[in-house]
């Protein structure tokens, strides 16, 4: 199908009089995890039509765009990072034209839809790979992945260190069509998984069109999955030192941020700048430095790069004024904005992460301390929403939902969980589907259960749990982004004033803006900036008139100057 189905995106033009540059320039995008948003068939597993009958909550929630990760045609080895059929949607999610009818209405809604692009792997189960399989050695399918023969006299050896991110070999040895053992593929992630070779001409000529045909659907963008991996270094190399894959640290691995993707990424945004409708991507790249992040936003690639290491940042005034720092000083020279993101389907929530010692790491099975979870996760939002750039927000944290710690052994889908010892397989802990309603079956996800299980009270964070109550949470992310729409020198720019603060203390803004921050456990006494706009938690500003509000603990303060 290449048919143009839906109408492009007819916001704002950004070409008009007083308009920003881009609408991804501050935009705060809105990430839905299909399976665990809403289920509009009552099979357990979220869906597109539970997706699209929930726009109108997206739209009242104020953000610019749904980034949904991946629909298409999977077996589900890693929850649909694993595709089969890049135009087809799985028949869990629903069909083609359950995505245009997504896609159009939040057009109609004002929302733009990004959706997920995977072209690291594909799934073993995709066409390439099994006919790679079925024709065996010497089959030119086989080029566009990376088989080889293995090491050791009888090849019984993996043909290089490199490990899955999952856990074990990143390579898995085939079976060839007469039954002896055949080559090795390689894989990042699970087995399920193999990479394709980008040096092949055919590989970049598939993803391409694939741009295109979800271009021609009327989408607004993509997120590209694993954007730093495409590339392999010549020659495959050993690691050494193990092998061990890291994502972050200053190690350059041989498969991670080669500076040929940055080619790819120049192709890609020709084809993105054809189309009508200011369409955008914004990369997955895990890279050791914030200045290699921005190398993926030169203005010639893409227009966004999360920005893990802020993620990753623990809840101390010196590291977040140093990230956001470093952050905002790599992203100018290339003119991109900086792409803030504190919780993903990936990683253990920030309500939860917060909720435990600095140190704790971005999985962590800790509960911690619930309260202060939440109190610190909704200071850390508020910061994040006063910082120019674009920010994502991922499904539930508008709920201040923690991770679900102690799902059981045998409800656990991730596969890192079945991989290797030494992994952490803790995902499925902020995949659990969100609740909307206090009571009733799976929380108002759907009318048939949930496919991980949701803990009993989930209902107490549902939306209809919090709607109407101005101390929610849901309720704090509403009037956020009411502001930031009120004040859209919020989103903007490319730097912030810091003015001096007592110590656990940030204070930054810009002009006739102020966002103070504590990060200390007990109250701090400010000057009074100005008038008090929004608090992630009670203040008692302006009472005093000393000149003086006590900033409480773990609390984030918005003020007009
Ligand atoms: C990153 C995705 O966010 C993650 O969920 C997935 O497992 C890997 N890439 C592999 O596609």
């Amino acid at each position: 199908m290449t048919q143009h189905l839906a109408a492009p995106f007819s916001g704002t033009s950004d070409d008009a009089p007083g308009h920003r540059r881009g609408w991804w320039q501050d935009a705060v995008i809105y990430q839905v995890y299909p399976r665990s948003f809403a289920d509009g068939n009552g099979d357990g597993m979220g869906d597109l039509d539970g997706v699209r009958r929930r726009l109108p909550y997206l739209a009242g929630l104020g953000v610019d765009a749904v980034w949904l990760s991946p629909f298409y045609a999977s077996p589900q080895a890693d929850a649909g990072y694993d595709v089969a059929d890049y135009r087809a949607i799985d028949p869990m999610f629903g069909t083609l034209l359950d995505a245009d009818a997504l896609i159009r209405d939040a057009h109609a809604l004002n929302l733009r839809i990004i959706v997920d692009l995977v072209p690291n792997h594909s799934s073993a189960e995709h066409e390439w790979f099994k006919r790679a399989l079925r024709e065996g050695p010497g089959s030119p399918l086989r080029e566009r992945y990376h088989f080889r023969p293995g090491k050791g006299p009888d090849g019984e050896l993996p043909p290089n260190d490199w490990e899955s991110i999952f856990g074990g070999p990143a390579w898995t040895r085939t079976t060839d069509p007469d039954g002896a053992p055949g080559d090795w593929y390689l894989h990042l992630f699970a087995p399920e998984q193999p990479d394709f070779n980008w040096d092949h001409p055919a590989v970049a000529d598939e993803f391409r069109s694939i741009l295109r045909f979800w271009l021609d659907m009327g989408v607004d963008g993509f997120r590209v999955d694993v954007a730093h991996g495409l590339v392999k270094a010549a020659g495959l190399p050993d690691i050494g030192a193990g092998g061990q894959l890291r994502l972050l640290g200053n190690d350059v691995m041989p498969f991670f941020d080669q500076d040929g993707v940055h080619e790819v990424y120049r192709q890609w945004r020709t084809i993105l700048d054809e189309y009508p409708g200011d369409r955008i991507a914004v990369a997955e790249a895990w890279t050791p430095t914030v200045e290699r992040t921005a190398n993926y936003v030169r203005p010639d690639e893409l227009h966004q790069a999360f920005n893990f290491q802020y993620l990753g940042t623990s809840w101390q005034a010196p590291a977040l004024r140093e990230v956001i720092e470093v952050s905002l000083a790599a992203m100018r020279p290339v003119g991109a904005p900086a792409t803030w993101v504190l919780s993903n389907h990936d990683v253990t929530r920030h309500a939860t992460r917060f909720a435990s010692p600095p140190g704790v790491g971005t999985q962590t099975r800790q509960a911690g301390d619930r309260t202060l979870g939440l109190r610190r996760a909704r200071a850390a939002t508020l910061l994040m929403l006063a910082l120019p750039g674009s920010a994502y927000l991922y499904q539930g944290e508008e709920l201040g939902l923690p991770d679900v710690t102690d799902l059981p052994d045998e409800a656990r889908q991730d596969p890192s969980f079945f991989r290797a010892d030494g992994q952490d397989g803790y995902r499925d802990g902020c995949r659990v589907p969100i609740p909307w309603t206090r009571e009733g079956s799976s929380y108002g996800f759907g009318t048939g259960g949930s496919w991980l299980p949701q803990p009993a009270g989930w209902g107490a964070h549902s939306v209809e749990a919090q709607t109407g109550d101005p101390d929610s949470t849901l309720e704090l992310y509403r009037a956020a982004l009411t502001v930031r729409k009120e004040h859209p020198g919020l989103g903007a720019g490319t730097a912030v004033e810091w003015y001096d603060a007592p110590e656990g203390v940030l204070v930054l803004g810009r002009p006739g803006f102020r966002c103070t921050v504590n990060t200390t456990d007990t109250p701090v006494r400010i000057a009074t900036p100005g008038r008090p706009l929004l608090a992630s938690g009670p203040i008692a500003a302006g009472e005093a008139d000393d000149g003086h509000t006590e900033l409480p603990a773990d609390t984030t303060v918005w003020w007009a100057v």
